[in-house]
């Protein structure tokens, strides 16, 4: 059963930022889209790049390794629309920003 975890602060992910955290051994990136909290696995799909170190353009996270494109609302992968990454559902209460895992 899945249950919200507290990950940040609202101030640690700034629009157009992201944060990676581990809860429970996993990497996991949450991204902040205009004022909007998505999260996603932070193992790229492809061979494991560390997306959170990627690059973010409104939506679009760029892996640092080889450049594979996703959308950081859905985890679909814009370069191979076969993959995909695991998203999280958000939420926001107060100043802490969780994630369903
Ligand atoms: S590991 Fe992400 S594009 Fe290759």
């Amino acid at each position: 059963m899945s249950k919200f975890i507290v990950v940040a602060k609202a101030e640690e992910i700034l629009p157009g930022q992201c944060h990676t955290v581990e809860v429970e051994g996993k990497q996991i990136t949450v991204f902040n889209v205009d004022g909007n909290y998505y999260a996603l696995d932070d193992n790229c799909i492809h061979r494991g790049g560390p997306l959170g170190q990627g690059n973010l353009e409104e939506n679009t996270i760029t892996c640092p390794w080889h450049a594979w494109k996703f959308d950081v609302k859905t985890g679909t992968c814009l370069t191979n629309p076969m993959a995909k990454v695991a998203s999280y559902q958000t939420k926001l209460e107060g100043t802490n920003v969780l994630i369903s895992f």
